[in-house]
C-alpha cells in the first residue's frame, strides 16, 4: 500500500532528524502522523478497510520499535557509582508547638499544687459565659469581651450560644460537677475574640485557675501566681497585683510579672520594668451562689491567663501572630 509506505518514510525522516522526545510527538501525538493516518481510514475504499488497518499496526510496531532504541541509545550513562559506606542523611526532628510545649508546662507545675485539668466546652452559653459570672443580659461589662455569638436557636434558661471569650465559663460549671468543695481546678481551652494585633489573636488559649475551700485569702492567690512565675519563669522573675475590676471577682486585680529583659528595672519593650499577665481575683459572691455553694461559708480565688502572652512573656517574643504563622524558620528556633 502506497499510502502506508509514504507515512513510513516520514516517520523515519522524523526519526533521523529528530531526538526521541520530540520524535515521539511527532510521530505518536495527537496530530502526529500515525494518528492523522488512522483517522484517513475512512476515505479507503470499504473492502480494502482491513488490510489497510493491518499494514498501518505493522507500519507502527516497526516505528515504535526504531524509536525505542533511539530512547535507549540516549540513556546510556556511564553507570553511577554508589559509595556504600558514606554517611547517610540526618533527618531532621519535629518537636511539639510552642503552645502544646507552654500548656503541658502549665499543667505539671498546677498539677503539683493540687489543681486538676478539667475541659469545658469551647463554645458554650451565654450563661456559663456571662450571666451565671454576675453579668446579667445587656450589662456593659460584657462588652469587654468581644464576643462571636453562634446563630441558632436560643435556650429559654442558658440564652445564645457563644464562642467563648475567656476560660471563666469554667468556673460555675466545676462548682455544678464538683457540687461541694474543695474545689481546685485547671481549666485549659481556646477563647476567640474580635481582635487582632502585635498581642491578640481571633483565636487563643486561656488557662484558668479556681481555687475554693474555706479561708482561702487572697495571701494563698498571691502564693500561688508566686509559685508559678518561679517555675515557668524562672526565679529572678517576680509578680505583683495590681487592682482592677471584674464583675466575677471582688477584689480584682490584674497580675503583672517582671520584664524578662530588664528585669524590672524599664526597658524598650516594657517601658515601667512590668508586663501584665492577665486577670485574678477573689470569687464574687453571687457567682459562689450561681454555683449552689455557700458564700458564707466558702471562699475561693480565680484566674485566667492567655497562653500565648505568657509564652512571649517567657521568650520575649516581639509578635504574638508568629505562633500561628507556621513559618519553620521561627518554629525551629524553640
Ligand atoms: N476572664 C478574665 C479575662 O478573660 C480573666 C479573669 C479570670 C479574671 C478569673 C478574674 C478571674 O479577662
Amino acid at each position: 500500500m502506497q499510502e502506508i509506505e509514504y507515512i513510513k518514510q516520514e516517520a523515519l525522516k522524523i526519526l533521523a532528524e529528530n531526538d526521541f522526545g520530540s520524535s515521539y510527538v511527532k510521530i505518536f501525538g495527537k496530530s502526529g502522523v500515525f494518528t492523522q493516518a488512522a483517522k484517513k481510514i475512512k476515505d479507503v475504499p470499504e473492502k480494502n478497510r482491513p488490510i489497510f488497518g493491518q499494514e498501518l499496526n505493522k507500519a507502527k510496531k516497526e516505528i515504535e520499535q526504531l524509536l525505542l532504541e533511539k530512547r535507549t541509545e540516549k540513556s546510556t550513562r556511564p553507570a553511577i557509582k554508589i559509595d556504600v559506606t558514606a554517611p547517610g542523611k540526618k533527618r531532621e526532628l519535629g518537636h511539639l508547638h510552642l503552645v502544646s510545649q507552654a500548656i503541658s508546662e502549665i499543667v505539671e507545675i498546677f498539677n503539683k499544687l493540687g489543681f486538676t485539668l478539667q475541659s469545658y466546652p469551647e463554645i458554650d452559653w451565654d450563661y456559663y459565659a456571662f450571666e451565671s459570672l454576675n453579668m446579667p443580659a445587656s450589662h456593659p461589662a460584657r462588652d469587654e469581651w468581644e464576643t462571636f455569638f453562634v446563630k441558632g436557636e436560643k435556650d429559654p434558661k442558658y440564652g445564645n450560644l457563644v464562642l467563648t471569650p475567656h476560660t471563666s465559663n469554667g468556673q460555675v460549671r466545676e462548682m455544678e460537677r464538683a457540687k461541694k468543695p474543695p474545689i481546685r481546678m485547671l481549666n485549659i481551652s481556646r477563647c476567640y475574640r474580635r481582635q487582632i494585633d502585635i498581642s491578640h489573636t481571633p483565636m487563643f488559649h486561656q488557662f484558668e485557675g479556681l481555687l475554693i475551700d474555706k479561708k482561702v485569702t487572697i495571701g494563698d492567690l498571691k502564693g500561688t501566681f508566686d509559685y508559678f512565675t518561679t517555675r515557668f519563669f524562672g526565679p529572678e522573675r517576680v509578680t505583683r497585683l495590681r487592682p482592677h475590676h471584674f464583675r466575677f471577682t471582688e477584689p480584682s486585680f490584674e497580675v503583672d510579672v517582671t520584664c524578662g529583659i530588664c528585669l524590672g528595672k524599664g526597658c524598650r519593650l516594657c517601658k515601667a520594668g512590668w508586663l501584665e499577665l492577665g486577670g485574678a481575683g477573689m470569687v464574687h459572691p453571687n457567682v459562689l451562689s450561681s454555683g449552689k455553694i455557700d458564700p458564707k461559708i466558702y471562699q475561693g480565688f480565680a484566674f485566667g491567663w492567655g497562653i500565648e502572652r505568657t509564652i512571649a512573656m517567657k521568650t520575649n517574643l516581639p509578635d504574638i501572630r508568629l505562633l500561628y504563622q507556621n513559618d519553620i524558620r521561627f518554629l525551629e528556633q524553640f
